[in-house]
């Protein structure tokens, strides 16, 4: 029946492709936000020799080098030297570490930079040392102290919600020369794979934040990635089947992150950027049906058409235009559609979708069903109730929700929600309720939300 919209029309991107991106890239003004080291404003220096820290301007006086007064320059000291007492440092001083220590770089959707340092903070159970997190930049960094090293290696071993790509990265910015950008590149990731005993790596990809901004970078990715490329391949660590890459961050024109990431992964996407080439098909009633896609990409991966196999039954509550629905009958699914609203275009009169007017949060299942999906917008905590409750109730054994995260703790609220359907269903079903998988991805489709899997899958095969 047609053709489906998943992962047949996902491409992994190739060691060399130049990142040529659509025109899909969005975002917002670039303003400071959670920077721990903020740039402190460059100061003038006092007018004459003889001006006193408290004639300056409070502002100045927080941060300039203030010569002492002329007096106190001609008195030699009676005392033997003492060094006077410091002023405390100023509240904006930069904080980086004498010696940095382990630090992940990860890419976002922009705006979401504060829910990775949340994660993070959740995960290592310890907050940064130093961090850089421009709002609205797409791109966060955070380095922790050495006595942390392994809990931040064992983040990049564990899927992440709201981080695309996490990698291991230096701590410090490359500063990029404006006619030999690459040299300095080469150097950083060599010096860095020599101090960690990587010998070799599969490929190389240069990135740029997903924002209006960083589409400008997109033709110098695609410059750089070749020429890297090619350096390191003279170098002698270009390796097909080496388990890690490179991946350059070009913040701006003069300046990039480097860091590596293990292919395998799950806190790395596997597509340049994070954005996966789906296509909209043009019968599609809604552009949700490329975020179901996406989900059934992310949580099954080569597992897709075991999960979602012909014939199945599904429910899709809070269906309409119809998004949803049609992704799933396109893989021969049969749907039971609940929704006040009016379904689109083919699925009006389809054999496959039994559309209900109902209050999705009333309505129950004859009999229980494989899937059960739900795009309903209502607040967090009652759709984390209502997935509870059909998982519970082994009404579906599957289901696929979306999470409407409108608030500013964001990573909380998900949180939340995870607690709540684990409580419920522990309280259901006693020692069962350890199976059952739950699990949460902010998707590139996801904008202010994220989208859930719980159930229980069947064992992958055996190879
Ligand atoms: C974001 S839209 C769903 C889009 C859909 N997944 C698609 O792919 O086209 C949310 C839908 O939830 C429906 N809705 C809201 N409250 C509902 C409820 N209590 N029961 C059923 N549907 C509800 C709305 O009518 C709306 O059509």
């Amino acid at each position: 029946m047609g053709t489906k919209l998943g992962t047949k029309q996902v491409t992994k991107q190739s060691t060399k492709q130049g990142p040529k991106l659509n025109a899909r890239l969005g975002g917002k003004p670039r303003a400071k936000l959670l920077a721990k080291s903020p740039a402190v404003p460059l100061a003038k220096p006092p007018r004459t020799l003889t001006r006193s820290r408290a004639e300056l301007p409070a502002r100045l006086a927080a941060n300039a080098p203030v010569k002492p007064p002329r007096e106190t320059l001609q008195q030699p000291p009676k005392q033997p030297f003492r060094h006077p007492p410091q002023p405390p440092l100023p509240a904006l001083m930069p904080k980086v570490p004498a010696a940095p220590g382990p630090t992940l770089l990860a890419t976002c959707r922009a705006g979401f930079e504060p829910e990775v340092i949340a994660e993070w903070t959740a995960l290592i159970g310890a907050s940064p040392s130093a961090m850089t997190a421009v709002a609205n930049s797409g791109v966060v960094s955070a380095t922790y102290a050495f006595s942390h090293a392994k809990l931040v290696a064992n983040t990049l071993r564990l899927p992440q919600i709201f981080a695309r790509t996490v990698m291991s990265a230096n701590a410090m910015p490359v500063v990029l020369g404006l006619q030999d950008r690459v040299t300095p590149i080469v150097d950083a990731a060599i010096a860095f794979m020599t101090q960690r005993g990587i010998k070799s790596i599969a490929a190389v990809w240069v990135e740029f934040p997903d924002t209006n901004d960083g589409k400008s970078l997109t033709k110098l990715a695609g410059a750089l990635t070749s020429r890297i490329g090619e350096k390191l391949e003279a170098q002698g660590v270009m390796n097909e089947t080496a388990p890690r890459r490179l991946h350059v961050f070009l913040s701006t024109k003069q300046e990039a992150r480097i860091g590596f990431v293990d292919i395998d992964a799950p806190s790395a996407s596997p597509w340049l950027l994070g954005i996966p080439r789906l296509r909209m098909h043009k019968d599609a009633p809604s552009r949700s049906a490329a975020k179901l896609a996406e989900a059934i990409h992310y949580f099954f991966g080569d597992d897709d058409e075991r999960m979602l196999q012909p014939d199945m039954r599904a429910v899709d509550l809070g269906a309409a235009p119809g998004g949803w629905t049609w992704q799933l009958i396109h893989r021969g699914l049969n749907v039971t559609a609940v929704d006040n609203g009016p379904m689109k275009g083919e699925l009006v009169d389809n054999a496959m979708v039994r559309h209900l007017r109902e209050d999705g949060f009333r309505y129950l299942p004859k009999k229980p069903v494989d899937w059960m999906v739900c795009d309903i917008v209502e607040s967090p905590s009652r759709i984390a109730t209502l997935v509870a409750k059909w998982i519970g109730e082994g009404w579906a054994r599957h289901v696929i929700f979306n999470l409407k995260l409108p608030m500013k703790k964001r990573h909380a609220e998900v949180e939340r929600c995870r607690a709540i359907i684990e409580e419920a269903l522990e309280e259901k079903l006693g020692e069962k309720s350890r199976r059952i998988e739950l699990r949460f991805k902010h998707l590139y489709h996801d904008r202010e939300e994220v989208t859930a899997y719980c159930g229980m899958p069947p064992r992958p095969r055996e190879k």
